[in-house]
């Protein structure tokens, strides 16, 4: 109990690799910067390549071990590439962090006020939402899963939205992608059960001072969550208290460090997607020869 109480200690992730996506800035920068000050190495990802090598050597600077890597994660060539480079340079990765994704200000740089209506969204957006936002994460977990199994431990964090923004008026085909990644995150869970390798979903809850909520939407931004508040959650899971720790959502906003972790997680977490409305469904047991 006290163990869990105390924060993760400088070293709690010497040894691991964490690939973090989306780590050029915002809620990645912040996860990334707080898992390299554990003594992870890290391996960021994004496709704003300036903006990555400005983090990588800021990184480096302080003593983190960093590979940066400007890809597009949804792409398969790029992704099996990088797997076979860590692959070879050392085990792979221990830890996945899916953060990257486009956001609502695509569809409209005001959507929270704007509103658009769900006609005008232009066809290409939505493909490029439901490749990146959704596919990205599970190509992403199924070329670095099997590789933590083999270890016995792993973590994979899927970073998704609250429940009201899945459906929010204008936010175009943003929730619905959220919506598809917190139920692909369901099936990884229990594709993974026992197997060391666990899988949690992060959300801010609620909208985050980072470029995806820009100021023409009419919030300011000390009245927005911080990036850094989602790094706390994400350390904790990455650390050896968490082993066992799988298939729940985290709400940063609601980790409240100063409780016992046991309070915490109640106040914190949930069970991953809405697993009480499938109780609803009569689903027939398939027989096991057909
Ligand atoms: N900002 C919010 O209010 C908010 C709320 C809930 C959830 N989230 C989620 O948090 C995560 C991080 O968002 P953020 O607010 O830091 O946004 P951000 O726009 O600041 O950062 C997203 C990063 O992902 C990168 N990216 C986009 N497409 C990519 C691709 N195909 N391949 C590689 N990298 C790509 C971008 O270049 C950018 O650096 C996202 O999953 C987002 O949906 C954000």
């Amino acid at each position: 109990m006290i163990e869990s109480l105390l924060p993760c200690s400088v070293n709690e992730l010497k040894g691991r690799t964490a690939l973090v996506t989306g780590a050029a800035q915002g809620i990645g920068l912040a996860i990334a910067q707080r898992l390299g000050a554990a003594g992870a190495n890290l391996v960021l990802v994004d496709v704003a390549g300036h903006e990555l090598q400005q983090v990588a050597t800021h990184l480096r600077e302080r003593g983190g071990s960093v590979i940066a890597k400007v890809m597009d994660i949804a792409d398969r060539p790029s992704a099996e590439a990088l797997r076979a480079e860590l692959v070879e340079a050392s085990s792979g990765i221990d830890i996945l962090i899916n953060n990257a994704a486009i956001g609502p200000e695509r569809n409209h740089p005001a959507y929270l006020v704007a509103k658009p209506k769900f006609w005008s969204t232009p066809d290409a957006l939505w493909i490029d939402m439901l490749r990146i936002n959704v596919f990205g994460a599970q190509l992403l977990s199924s070329l670095f899963a099997p590789d933590m199994v083999g270890r016995g431990w792993g973590r994979i964090i899927n970073v998704s939205t609250s429940l009201d923004t899945m459906y929010r008026q204008g936010i175009g085909p943003y929730g619905p992608c959220k919506a598809a990644l917190e139920a692909s995150s369901r099936i990884m869970f229990q594709d993974l059960e026992s197997t060391g390798v666990t899988v949690n979903v992060l959300l801010p809850g609620g909208p985050v001072n980072s470029r995806m909520v820009p100021a023409d939407c009419g919030i300011t931004p000390q009245d927005l969550i911080q990036p850094e508040q989602l790094a706390g959650p994400v350390l904790w899971l990455c650390s050896n208290k968490a082993n066992g720790i799988t298939g729940r959502r985290f709400i940063a906003r609601q980790w409240d460090e100063r409780l016992a972790i046991e309070d915490r997680l109640a106040k914190a977490t949930a069970p991953i997607a809405w697993p009480q409305l499938g109780a609803q469904s009569h689903f027939p047991t398939p027989a096991a020869n057909s």
